[in-house]
């Protein structure tokens, strides 16, 4: 495996590869890998020619009081992990973004809600990233994790609107072995939190099971399980627009978001 940490050179390596005709499919992530980025180099290794995986904290989308300067960091561990899923590429860049920058990618409508709402620039900070990222490694293919399901449709939009020429895959939520929903912000958890997070997913998955149940006796049953120091949302959203819903008619995803402290833990599950 290869580790690249100018721009520049790889700008001209991911040409040379379209040059030959080869298929790029590239996973970026913020580091700090765990099973769930894993999970996505795996499921996207049989679809492409070369495999890219990009490693950069994005300060565009952290918010003046969150978490940037101590997002927990492990290159070693992580370059350990992008070689055994077989990556091609490990793109670190040490600036990613050129001096002067001032284009911003906004996705409106469906950033107005939930993660968008609570964190005012994310979903800008990330597509903006996202699409640089796209330019730069003129990927073919790129996957996302379900886990940040807001974010895949924040990406997929911008990809349709822009008609960027990358298909967006996405990859299924994947849990620890106590059902907690893995994050690089995890090892933030006391151990008393990360007993309390677990019933995140019990909630979420005795609201999925509870099919006889109302979309309102599903929430109210959820909100009685929920155990944070702050809901700061759990909704029943169509599928695709986000939108909540008071009946079931179409796809539907539960989505939640618990405050442990200063850490914000998201988790969602379908429901139909
Ligand atoms: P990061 O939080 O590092 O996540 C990188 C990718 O891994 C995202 O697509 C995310 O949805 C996926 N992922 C995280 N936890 C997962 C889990 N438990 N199961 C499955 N997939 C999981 O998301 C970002 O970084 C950034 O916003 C990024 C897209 C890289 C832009 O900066």
């Amino acid at each position: 495996m290869e580790i690249l940490q100018s721009t520049e050179e790889m700008i001209a390596r991911s040409r040379a590869w379209k040059a030959e005709g080869r298929r790029i499919g590239l996973v970026p992530t913020m580091g700090y890998l765990h099973r769930g980025h894993r999970s996505l180099m795996a499921l996207l290794r049989p679809q492409v020619d070369v495999l890219v995986t990009s490693l950069y904290v994005n300060p565009l989308q952290f918010g003046p009081k969150e978490d940037f300067s101590r997002y927990p960091r492990d290159p070693e561990g992580d370059a350990r992990a992008c070689e055994a899923e077989g990556v091609d590429l490990l793109f670190m860049p040490m600036t990613f973004f050129p001096a002067n920058f001032r284009t911003q990618v906004a996705v409106s409508g469906i950033t107005s809600r939930w993660e968008g709402a609570l964190r005012p620039g994310h979903f800008e900070g990330v597509a903006t990233v996202v699409a640089r990222f796209f330019g730069v490694t003129q990927a073919d293919v790129a996957i996302f994790g379900e886990k940040d399901y807001q974010q895949l449709a924040v990406l997929r939009a911008m990809v349709r609107d822009l008609a960027m020429k990358v298909e967006i895959v996405p990859g299924p939520l994947v849990r620890d072995d106590d059902g907690l929903a893995l994050s690089s912000r995890n090892v933030y958890l006391t151990t008393e939190q990360r007993k309390r997070a677990l019933t995140l997913h019990q909630a979420l998955f005795a609201m999925q099971a509870a099919k006889e149940k109302s979309v309102e006796e599903r929430l109210a049953l959820g909100r009685r399980m929920i155990d944070c120091d702050q809901l700061d949302y759990l909704a029943v959203v169509d599928a695709d627009s986000l939108e909540p819903v008071e009946q079931l008619q179409g796809p539907a995803r539960v989505l939640v978001v618990g405050r442990y402290g200063a850490t914000r833990l998201l988790d969602n599950v379908e429901l139909q």
